[in-house]
């Protein structure tokens, strides 16, 4: 299998070799996305991006990876805007949609919502987010930067020991990263949680089967000192029955510069979906954490838009076409000074 025409829909669709073609061409992304270079190979292209649910970084990273590489976007968002709230059906938006675009990037509340909509579409789409169910794009990125940071201290994939923090029963990140971990061998992977919120059983079987050692909690500081990546995660309200209930979780988990000091091997990198809750009652991540050199939350999302331009790429077939479309770039730009 390669990426060519396909769709992404979820995380099972990926194997290694998948993963370290992709993993490479994102990093010959890198000058195209810090304005080194532009290329325009995907010029006369057209990008649907369809965010039927909230979302900043996914949308604009999508929006702004198909820009990166020359293609144009057009976008929708908010169900209540679309035709879907008068009653027609994914298949149908799907058939119309898919008529107006080389490729599409969807975000829609119900799981299964974007492999549905695929059915009826004609040309390839990349699964945003459905609901609590999966995002692949961001376990992708998240796979990326835990290898790009573990690079940086002299590791490997095989030297991680991770901790996933946080509501991981409705986070849809973490549940994608768990099945794209499962494809390694040997890991140590701490799943920390509130009892209520913990990783539904069928994830947790998954890395236990692929030989991980794999230990569960419920204290905060019982994941902190054996990780070397902390991946933190919001209390994703919007998934609960009722707003009282998410409540009872606000700030559950918070993780500070004198908690990850006093708890947190040195250097311990501290990864986050985002958006992070930065309200005072939450402060998930506060942050005086942001001048700690292992906040990797902004490298991360840097890394989202490489991740999406290589997705890109290698879907629409372009991926050895980068340099054919190259050329100097003509403004004042300081991103091109942005280290790794
Ligand atoms: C996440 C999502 O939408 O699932 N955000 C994102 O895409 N970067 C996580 C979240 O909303 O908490």
């Amino acid at each position: 299998m390669n990426f060519k025409g396909q769709h992404l829909l979820s995380v099972k669709d990926i194997n290694l070799d998948l993963i370290s073609e992709l993993f490479n061409v994102a990093d010959s992304m890198r000058i195209y996305a810090t304005r080194q270079k532009v290329s325009r190979v995907l010029e006369g292209a057209v990008l649907g991006n369809m965010f039927f649910e909230p979302s900043t970084r996914t949308r604009v990273s999508f929006g702004c990876a198909f820009n990166l590489l020359g293609g144009e976007v057009r976008e929708t968002t908010g169900l209540s805007n679309s035709a879907l709230a008068k009653g027609e059906s994914l298949y149908d938006t799907a058939q119309v949609l898919s008529g107006y675009s080389d490729i599409i990037a969807m975000r829609h509340p119900d799981p299964g919502s974007v492999a549905e909509f695929a059915t009826g579409s004609r040309v390839p789409v990349i699964n945003g987010g459905d609901g609590a169910n999966e995002h692949p794009t961001q376990a992708l990125l998240d796979l990326f930067t835990i290898h790009k940071e573990l690079a940086s201290q002299g590791k490997n994939i095989q030297d991680l020991s991770l901790t996933l923090l946080g509501d991981l029963k409705h986070g849809r990140t973490v549940h994608s990263l768990c099945q794209l971990l499962a494809l390694y061998r040997n890991l140590k992977i701490q799943l920390i949680s509130p009892e209520a919120l913990s990783m539904p059983a069928h994830y947790v079987d998954l890395l236990t089967d692929a030989g991980h050692q794999v230990e569960v909690g419920n204290c905060l500081q019982q994941g902190l000192p054996t990780a070397n990546v902390i991946y933190q995660t919001r209390i994703q309200e919007e998934r609960f029955s009722t707003q009282e209930e998410a409540n009872n979780y606000r700030g559950y988990f918070r993780l500070n510069k004198r908690i990850y000091s006093e708890h947190c091997q040195p250097g311990a990198v501290i990864m986050h979906p985002l958006p992070r809750d930065s309200r005072n009652d939450a402060n998930e991540l506060d942050n005086d954490l942001n001048t700690e050199p292992g906040l990797a939350i902004f490298r991360q999302t840097d890394n989202g838009v490489l991740v999406r331009m290589a997705l890109f790429a290698c879907i629409l077939g372009v991926e050895n076409q980068l340099k054919q479309y190259e050329r100097d770039v003509n403004w004042f730009t300081g991103l091109n000074n942005r280290s790794e």
